[in-house]
């Protein structure tokens, strides 16, 4: 068995959604998080989560994404909140690869975002790149409020993965951990405290070896599983069995 943290299911490449879901538990999953990141997508994921039991939801605005933000989205945002299926607000963050990009506006959109995760109880999808210590800062300031931290897609070198760690956040691995040039992504598997480990896909993109250049799904995530198992020198069923147990602290806990 397995989870996905971290999936797209509603992005527009599943033209077939409802057959992928339908073959999840076939597949060994026992449950996936749908990731939103406009506020379309985050009505979507909404959706997908309401209709089947398995799946969750989290909502909120992509650092790529917040010229889409119409007046009112934020308190809308807030009030969608309050779903009992929506785990997380994500996935939030900043991303300085894409010129052309407005930190001040990412960052206002960010902390604001955070700011909602505070108030209503729920932790939050981080996405980061290219941003340097920006986001570490601004987490910094406001970790200590927030009920729980996510790096999904894991990325960086060892010396942020500790900053992070220190910080109590949960360290998120997808396909790249299983490739090639995963560089500093193998030893940050193995210093990452057990309780803080969780597994993804962020399907549609980044498949794990060996399927790269096929569409991902959900069911891959069992490959990021197995090399986390590999590298930590334990058990697949008990690599799944911690992942499983840190997902249900800090997603699946009963609102
Ligand atoms: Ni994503």
């Amino acid at each position: 068995m397995a989870i996905d943290t971290h999936c797209h299911l509603n992005d527009e490449r599943y033209d077939d959604v409802n057959e992928v879901i339908a073959s999840l538990t076939s597949n060994n999953i026992t449950n996936g998080v749908v990731i939103g990141y406009n506020m379309e997508t985050s009505i979507s994921a909404m959706k997908l989560a309401d209709e089947n039991e398995i799946l969750y939801s989290v909502i909120g605005f992509h650092p790529g994404n917040i010229h889409e933000i119409k007046d009112g989205d934020m308190e809308k945002l807030e009030a969608l909140a309050v779903n009992k299926k929506v785990v997380a607000i994500g996935e939030i963050g900043l991303d300085y690869h894409y010129e052309p990009y407005d930190k001040d506006a990412q960052k206002r959109v960010f902390i604001h975002q955070l700011n909602i995760a505070k108030r209503t109880g729920l932790p939050v999808v981080i996405h980061q790149r290219d941003c340097g210590m920006d986001l570490l800062a601004i987490l910094k300031e406001h970790y200590k409020e927030l009920s729980g931290i996510i790096m999904h897609c894991f990325s960086e070198s060892t010396e942020m993965a500790e900053e992070f760690i220190k910080m109590g956040c949960y360290i998120s691995f997808a396909g790249p951990l299983t490739f090639k040039n995963s560089k500093s992504l193998p030893d940050v598997a193995k210093m990452t405290p057990k309780e803080l480990i969780l597994s993804e896909t962020d399907c549609p993109y980044l498949t794990p070896h060996p399927h790269r250049g096929k569409r991902n799904e959900p069911k891959y995530v069992s490959l990021v599983v197995e090399k986390l198992a590999e590298l930590r020198e334990v058990t697949y069923e008990e690599m799944e069995k911690q992942i499983e147990e840190n997902a249900k602290k800090v997603f699946f806990k009963m609102k």
